[in-house]
């Protein structure tokens, strides 16, 4: 059976998914350069972006990891 990765958090500040979504609870609105300018969020390698999309718009604080395709030569 293939077990599937999770992502959780911004690795590079330490910052749970679950943090952002209960920050957001608050808000009428929140988008991924709001969580940047509040928690540094992709500002440093910029590779939790698209998972912290993810778990905004789902609501869902654990978003499977997503390998880039290999090319077809
Ligand atoms: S994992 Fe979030 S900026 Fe690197």
């Amino acid at each position: 059976m293939k077990r599937q990765v999770m992502v959780d958090r911004c690795v590079c500040h330490d910052v749970p998914f679950t943090t952002l979504l209960q920050w957001a609870t608050d808000r009428t609105s929140t988008t991924v350069n709001d969580v940047r300018d509040t928690f540094g969020c992709s500002s440093s390698c910029g590779m939790c972006r698209r998972y912290i999309e993810e778990a905004l718009s789902t609501g869902c604080a654990k978003v499977p990891l997503r390998l880039q395709q290999e090319r077809a030569e």
